[in-house]
């Protein structure tokens, strides 16, 4: 609950543990004097820790959306040839930026609701032998579907791509391990499971990215994952840094890392299951197909003839749930409840049970259905 007494469950942003408030209280400081730099070194080296990589994480004002453009002119030249991975809105998205931008983007579709598997991507490869990286959505927040981040990479790198993770919604949350499971880059955004107010983009860039970053044939300014290095070296960023943003997110990751990132999984693990499991309870169905269940997001059906946006009204309004719904085609046909962040079981509790009683008194005459 928050101040309000609102159960605030979106995927994003996502709630700010106190913690986290109290860092943002901090005053200005000199963003080239000797406490910035000792603030920003440090929270780089806890990021990598989090990470679980050796190599440079890098951190820029912006969200998720610019991570996306941080890789593409980064690590590619206009006309390369790309496979995207698509199962849902933000890999469409993802795709989107990179025709957007000039790529040659080839697409590997799942349905929505399922996770991208790795024989397809295997497949799509072979189809594709010229792609010079990939595009893969370790967590797609709009359908509530995790991928087998761990096996898709292996097939890139057999392949010999650049792998590019978009961990947006599963970084923090999700376990990742970027050096070991061979990640080329990994982007993901402040409001999400680091329990931060949004306006920071977090990148972990892997050696073969940095390679990449030489041959690069787009001009690039702000975004120059380079120059964000040297600075960093200096414990500095190239521009003026969102030192507020940056106190959030070093306080973040303290309390991370002092809970123990195993255990964070763990309680992430427990509180997918414990969510999933009291909306199938409350006779709803889960839009993700069993085995690729998220456990940062939870995306359902309301009852037959019941909107989203109804569900969703009558959630806020008798129970204090602030939930979200579903994205594109699904606007009006999911809802969508986070756990992810500063999220514990008496708040997801409380949520499922807003569920329950919501559907029971709009889903009259709909049988419960079970998606098991
Ligand atoms: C998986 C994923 N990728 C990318 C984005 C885009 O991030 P932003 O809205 O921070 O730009 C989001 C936002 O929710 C997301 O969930």
């Amino acid at each position: 609950m928050d101040e309000a007494g609102v159960n605030f469950r979106l995927p994003g942003p996502t709630p700010l543990p106190p913690p986290v408030l109290a860092a943002m209280q901090r005053p200005m400081i000199a963003h080239r004097g000797p406490a910035f730099r000792a603030l920003y070194a440090e929270t780089l080296a806890l990021a990598r820790e989090v990470h679980r990589t050796d190599h440079p994480v890098l951190l820029w004002p912006g969200t998720g959306s610019a991570g996306w453009e941080v890789a593409i002119v980064n690590l590619l030249a206009p006309g390369d040839p790309v496979l995207a991975t698509v199962c849902g809105a933000f890999g469409d998205r993802f795709a989107q930026v990179g025709g957007t931008l000039g790529l040659d983007v080839r697409r590997l579709d799942a349905p929505w609701g399922r996770a991208i598997e790795p024989t397809a991507l295997r497949q799509s490869l072979q189809d594709n032998p010229d792609v010079k990286a990939v595009f893969l959505t370790h967590n797609e927040t709009s359908t509530g579907v995790t991928n087998p981040l761990r096996e898709l990479a292996a097939e890139v790198r057999d392949h010999g791509a650049l792998v590019v993770v978009d961990s947006v919604s599963g970084a923090g949350a999700l376990p990742l391990e970027t050096d070991a499971w061979g990640l080329d880059f990994v982007l993901s955004g402040s409001q999400k499971a680091w329990m931060c107010p949004p306006g920071l983009l977090i990148a972990a860039i892997g050696p073969r990215a940095w390679a990449a970053a030489a041959e690069s044939g787009y001009p690039r300014f702000f975004w120059d994952i380079r120059a964000a290095r040297a600075s960093a070296e200096q414990g500095m960023t190239p521009t003026t840094p969102p030192l507020t943003l940056v106190y959030a997110f070093r306080a973040a990751l303290g309390m991370m890392l002092e809970e123990g990132m195993e255990r964070v999984w763990e309680r992430h693990r427990r509180l997918g299951e414990l969510t999933r499991a009291g909306v199938e309870m409350a006779g709803l169905r889960l839009f993700a197909e069993a085995g690729a269940r998220s456990d940062s997001v939870t995306a359902f059906l309301p009852p037959e003839g019941v909107t989203a946006s109804a569900f969703l009204d009558r959630l806020r309004r008798d129970h204090a749930v602030e939930a979200q719904g579903g994205q594109g085609h699904l606007a009006d046909s999911l809802v969508r409840i986070g756990h992810m962040g500063w999220a514990h079981e008496a708040e997801l509790r409380g949520a499922v049970g807003a569920v329950a009683a919501v559907a029971a008194e709009l889903g009259t005459g709909v049988a419960p259905v079970s998606a098991r």
